[in-house]
């Protein structure tokens, strides 16, 4: 269906063009019955990239995914790219996108439905109604920052050298991101660091405190170094409600945030620029879970994180919050109804599931989709 909504699809490596596959049932869906409709280019990233063009990211693929409204991206890497060199990793793709489309704001909700409480590895009395939303910086720090390789020293010892760099005006704009999301939810935001030890952590911990008091006032706000926090997040969870931290924190914790939830399978994440003129704002999709190859291109893969991520992109990308709802109600229930893909089965603690495959449960998503509609 002709549309005004430009999607570009990178389904990449593994599992992501399974998942993708069954989002596309849905993707067509949307477009029969409610008229939401996309224009749809669709590219390789990562390993597929590389087989194809001999880098992780073509400059086309680059500047199509500039110029769509959003990018929904599956994953990328696998053993086949296990040695190539650095800059041309199945990563360097991702990352690529996320600097050049400058998506400094990653949105990494963790939230445990309540069919799955079974599955997350803690007691259930701790993780019921869980719902929490880690803010990961995402073009600076340790991923980005020069100098960065490998040399030889004079005594033929090598040195790697990676930097952690951040300037305020990083702090700031994620930052703000966290507490403009906080006044939606729970209005508290616990923004996290190693103050002390990195003077990136002074930096970020004071600069978090000023424009909380310039702008932000009305939202609570703590600060916790980042290893308490990972212990915090084992052991009452529920305190939290958005985390904001840095890029290499952000994605430890946000791994570890996500098995609260039962699995990995389950975890959407959106990545945003700033907004433009028109408050529009360039952004990314994707699933919190890798590219899997163990279980790769065997009908096992969850494809529900990359449906969550669907739903995100309806709700922050194209402002169709109804349709957003109706997809996440559509896996809410499937759940409850017992769908479980392998990822999924605590140890066949709950009663009445339904094993399936990948192609199943997206088969269920639709079919859920048609009561509800
Ligand atoms: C993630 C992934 C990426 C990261 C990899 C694939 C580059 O682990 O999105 O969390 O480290 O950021
Ligand atoms: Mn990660």
């Amino acid at each position: 269906m002709a549309s005004n909504r430009n999607l570009l699809v990178l389904p990449g490596d593994g599992i992501g063009p399974e998942v993708m596959n069954e989002v596309r049932k849905i993707i067509a869906w949307m477009g029969r019955k409610r008229a939401v409709g996309f224009d749809i280019k669709e590219d390789v990233v990562g390993g597929a990239a590389l087989d194809k063009h001999g880098v992780p990211l073509s400059d086309d693929a680059m500047k199509t995914a500039l110029e769509a409204d959003a990018v929904l991206f599956g994953s990328v890497g696998g053993p086949k790219w296990d040695n190539v060199e650095f800059n041309k990793k199945p990563e360097r793709g991702l990352l690529r996108l996320r600097k050049e489309m400058d998506l400094f704001a990653n949105l990494r909700p963790a939230k445990v439905f309540d069919a799955l409480i079974d599955a997350s590895s803690l007691k259930p009395e701790i993780v019921k109604g869980l719902d929490i939303m880690i803010i990961r910086e995402l073009t600076g720090g340790v991923y980005f920052g020069e100098p960065r390789g490998v040399t030889t020293l004079a005594n033929g010892e090598r040195e790697a050298i990676d930097t952690q760099r951040y300037k305020t005006s990083e702090i700031r704009r994620v930052c703000a991101v966290a507490f403009e999301l906080a006044r939606k939810r729970k209005n508290r935001v616990c923004s996290s660091e190693k103050a002390n030890v990195m003077h990136t952590g002074v930096l970020w911990r004071e600069e978090a405190t000023k424009l909380h008091k310039e702008k932000y006032s009305d939202v609570k706000l703590e600060h916790m170094y980042a290893d308490a926090l990972a212990m915090q997040l084992l052991r009452s969870p529920g305190q939290f409600d958005v985390i904001v931290t840095d890029n290499l924190f952000g994605d430890i914790l946000s791994d570890e945030a996500s098995m609260l939830t039962g699995s990995l399978g389950m975890l959407p994440s959106a990545s945003l620029g700033a907004p433009d003129a028109t408050g529009r704002r360039k952004a990314l999709y994707e699933p919190i879970h890798g590219s899997a190859p163990d279980i790769a291109g065997k009908g096992l893969a969850n494809p529900l994180a990359e449906t969550l991520s669907y739903a995100m992109m309806l709700r922050y990308s194209f402002d169709l919050s109804k349709e957003a709802d109706l997809v996440e109600t559509a896996v809410e229930n499937v759940l409850k109804a017992g769908y479980r893909t392998a990822d999924l089965l605590a140890g066949g603690k709950t009663p009445d599931v339904k094993k399936v495959g990948t192609q199943e449960m997206g088969d269920a998503i639709v079919k859920e989709l048609d009561r509800l509609a």
